[in-house]
């Protein structure tokens, strides 16, 4: 949507999941009108504004546009880092807003990464059986993935993401400016996802995907682009498939051997985009071995990694054993065999179930 006063467009795509119709506005600046969408949208009286502590200077700015569109606004911070995914945490969550009167009728914001959109995610969709949600992405990898489609949820000690469930919010607000003050490890795992996009989608997104320059996020303009794109990418997908029955297990290109990996490492020391951008390259030879796949996809996809400082070589003391056991583990895989998401070429996809363990193997052993 080109406003004619903003000097980058901004965009507004619509969701359109289940029962669920949202806009999600991208834009430089965008976190402004979130006072304007929350009347229009009638989401409610009160807001519990749930934010990552390293991000409390854009959670103020949300904060006060809210309370200048006459919302009353009860702020909770979450100390960063995946462990704040955790039972403990919605509790604590659920018992602030408790305290603090929010009613079924009013909404959960989420400021942050993937971090705080599954978490406060989760206690939108369970505080008073479910209430409004608002996302404030605000990682790169947010924008393009956890923000949209609807999972939430949090982890047991036991195993990631284990307890959750599917809510879609009200709206959600992506400004391009609060990517200023992410460190560029994130950015460049944000774009991880992002190369994903453009594998899965099409020649053309793939292409100008590759030919991003470094260092990220680059042009402004051609950023909130690249976003509109990969989050209509996933909402197209989403909406046919919501509670990934199908389709929607396309979106984890390169998730089977990255998952296996970040597990397999100790989850930490491959952050997640690291992974699967050893994964994406597992997912390309694989391909190439079983379904004749160009081999220069795989090529040309590691020169973009790695410009953008995402690793194309595994460490030798992550045992290829422990990576196919994880894969086994994943909760995406079944009691006895595991699938894989693989493409012909940009856009081409297929879904392989019980690749030979042999060709996995081989995957895995090139990027020693
Ligand atoms: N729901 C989904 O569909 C979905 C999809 C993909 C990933 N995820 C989940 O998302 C999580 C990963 O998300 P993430 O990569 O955004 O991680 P994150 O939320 O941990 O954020 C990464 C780091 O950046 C910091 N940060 C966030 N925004 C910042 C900013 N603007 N400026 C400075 N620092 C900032 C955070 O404090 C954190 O240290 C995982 O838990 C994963 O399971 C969910
Ligand atoms: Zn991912």
């Amino acid at each position: 949507m080109n406003t004619g006063h903003a000097p980058i467009p901004r965009h507004l795509v619509w969701g359109d999941i289940g029962h669920a119709r949202f806009p999600v506005c991208i834009g430089p600046g965008e976190i402004s009108r979130i006072g304007d969408l929350w009347t229009e949208r009638a989401v409610g009286d009160a807001a519990l504004v749930v934010f990552d502590g390293a991000v409390a200077a854009h959670a103020q700015v949300v904060e006060d546009h809210l309370r200048a569109a006459g919302v009353r606004v009860v702020p909770v911070a979450v100390p960063p880092g995946e462990p704040s995914k955790s039972l403990a945490q919605v509790e604590s969550i659920c018992r602030v807003a408790a305290r603090h009167g929010i009613r079924r009728t009013d909404a959960v914001v989420a400021v942050g990464g993937g971090v705080i959109g599954d978490l406060a995610g989760f206690v939108a969709a369970s505080y008073q059986r479910g209430i409004a949600l608002v996302h404030v992405p605000t990682t790169l990898l947010a924008m393009v993935d956890s923000a949209i489609g609807g999972k939430t949820g949090v982890d047991l000690p036991e195993a990631k993401n284990y307890v959750g469930a599917i809510w879609q919010p009200a709206f959600v607000v992506m400004d391009t400016d609060v990517l200023g003050s992410l460190p560029a490890r994130e950015l460049s795992c944000g774009f991880a996802e992002v190369v994903k996009y453009g594998l899965l989608d099409s020649f053309e997104l793939f292409a100008r995907v590759e030919a991003w320059p470094a260092p990220l996020p680059g042009d402004p303009e051609a950023l909130v682009n690249l976003i509109r794109d990969c989050v209509a990418h996933k909402l197209d997908v989403v909406s046919q498939d919501e509670r990934e029955q199908g389709l929607r297990a396309s979106l984890n290109l390169g998730h089977t051997v990255g998952h296996g990996i970040e597990a397999a490492a100790g989850y930490g020391r491959y952050h997640h985009g690291e992974a699967i951008s050893l994964g994406l390259l597992a997912a390309l030879r694989v391909a190439h071995e079983l379904h004749g796949a160009a081999i220069e996809w795989r090529a040309r996809t590691a020169v973009v990694l790695e410009r953008h400082g995402l690793p194309t070589r595994l460490a030798a003391d992550v045992s290829t054993d422990e990576i196919l056991a994880a894969m086994g583990r994943d909760k995406k895989a079944s009691a006895t065999s595991f699938n894989m998401v693989l493409i012909q070429e940009p856009g081409a996809v297929l879904l392989r179930q019980d690749p030979p363990r042999e060709a996995v193997v081989a995957a895995i052993e090139e990027l020693r």
